[in-house]
C-alpha cells in the first residue's frame, strides 16, 4: 500500500472487537487511533476519538452481543468521526445485528434492519462495509453504499482441509441456498436443503429434506448460529434421512447465545467451523476458527486505491 494511501487512513476501534481491529489496522500498515469510550453511572456511553482530522475514518465495530450498546457506542463513534472533521466515514460492521429483521414476519413488526442502516447513515456514515449479512437486501434498505464482503472463500478454503471429499453440502433452510451453491462451485460437492420453519426466536421445526445424504458425512453451511435451533434441526433431518453421524457445521458469524453449546453439545459434531466478526466466546475441541481480518484490510486497502471490490463480494 503506497505510504499517501496509508497516512489518510484511519481505523477507529469500538469496544467490540479491538483484536480484530488492531488485527485489520496492522495488515495496513497502521495503528487504530487514540479512542476512549467512557461509560457514565447511568449506563450512558461518551466515546472521545482523536486524530481523524482530514483522514479516511474506518469505525470497526460489530453489532453483536449485547446487540443494542455496541450499536449505540457505533452511532457515536461515528459522530465523533465526523464531528472531528474526518474527509470520510466507513462503518466497519463485521457482524451486523438486527440484519434478519429484513421484513415483517408479521402485521405490527418493526423492520429492524431498515432502522440500524437509517440509524448508521444519520450518524454520519458516508459508506458500510458488513461481512456476510443474513440478507442482501440492507443494500436497497440503506441511503448510503454497502459493501457486502464475502467470507464464503475463507470458509471453503478451510472446508477443503477439514472435511472429505464425499461430503454433502447442507443448506439449513431456503435462506441458505444460495451461499450453499456458492460453497458447491467452490468445493464441487453437491448441495442438499432441509427446510425449516421458526416457531420462536429459540425454536425452529425441520422436517423435509431435498437431496441425497444416505451414508454421507455432512456440511452444513449457515450465516450465523445464534442459539443452535437451526442446526440442531437439520441435524436431526440429516440423521432421520441416513446421514453418517459425522456433521460438520460452517458458519461466517457464531454469536452461540443463551444455551447454544448445551443444544450442540449433543449432536455428533465434528467441526464446527465459524470466523472472528464477533470475539472468541466458549469454545470446544471441535471449534475452528479463520479470521476475516485480511479480508476487511484488502476491502480498504482497494477502497482507498480507488479500486473494485470485485471477487471480496457476496454473490447477489
Ligand atoms: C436464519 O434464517 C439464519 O440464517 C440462521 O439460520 C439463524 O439465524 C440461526 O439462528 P439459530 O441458531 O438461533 O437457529
Amino acid at each position: 500500500m503506497s505510504s499517501r494511501i496509508t497516512m489518510s487512513t484511519r481505523i477507529v476501534s469500538g469496544t467490540a472487537h479491538p483484536g480484530l481491529a488492531a488485527a485489520v489496522a496492522a495488515m495496513l500498515g497502521t495503528r487504530p487511533v487514540p479512542c476512549d469510550v467512557e461509560r457514565f453511572p447511568d449506563g450512558e456511553l461518551r466515546p472521545v476519538v482523536d486524530g481523524v482530522q482530514g483522514g479516511d475514518a474506518y469505525v470497526v465495530q460489530p453489532t453483536g452481543p449485547a446487540v443494542d450498546d455496541h450499536l449505540v457506542e457505533l452511532l457515536l463513534l461515528l459522530d465523533a468521526c465526523r464531528r472531528g472533521g474526518a474527509k470520510t466515514v466507513t462503518a466497519v460492521v463485521p457482524y451486523f445485528g438486527y440484519a434478519r429483521q429484513d421484513r415483517r414476519g408479521r402485521a405490527g413488526q418493526a423492520v429492524g434492519a431498515r432502522v440500524a442502516v437509517d440509524a448508521l447513515a444519520s450518524a454520519g456514515a458516508d459508506r458500510l462495509i458488513v461481512v456476510e449479512p443474513h440478507t442482501v437486501a440492507l443494500e436497497a434498505m440503506a441511503p448510503i453504499p454497502v459493501e457486502m464482503l464475502t467470507a464464503v472463500p475463507i470458509l471453503a478454503g478451510a472446508l477443503a482441509e477439514l472435511t472429505p471429499e464425499a461430503a454433502v453440502l447442507v443448506a439449513p433452510d431456503l435462506g441458505a441456498v444460495k451461499p450453499a451453491e456458492h460453497y458447491a462451485r467452490l468445493l464441487r460437492r453437491p448441495v442438499a436443503v432441509v427446510r425449516k420453519t421458526r416457531v420462536s426466536g429459540e425454536r425452529v421445526h425441520a422436517e423435509e429434506l431435498v437431496g441425497d445424504v444416505a451414508g454421507r458425512p455432512a456440511v452444513i453451511v449457515d450465516d450465523m448460529i445464534s442459539t443452535g435451533g437451526t442446526i440442531e434441526a437439520a441435524v436431526r433431518v440429516l440423521l432421520a434421512h441416513g446421514a453418517a453421524p459425522d456433521i460438520t457445521v460452517a458458519a461466517a458469524h457464531g454469536p452461540l447465545v443463551a444455551a447454544a453449546w448445551d443444544r450442540l453439545d449433543r449432536l455428533p459434531i465434528r467441526c464446527l467451523l465459524t470466523t472472528d466478526t464477533l470475539p472468541a466466546g466458549e469454545t470446544r475441541a471441535s471449534s475452528r476458527v479463520r479470521s476475516v481480518g485480511p479480508l476487511i484490510a484488502d476491502a480498504i486497502g482497494r477502497l482507498q486505491r480507488g479500486q473494485s471490490l470485485g471477487s471480496l463480494m457476496v454473490r447477489g
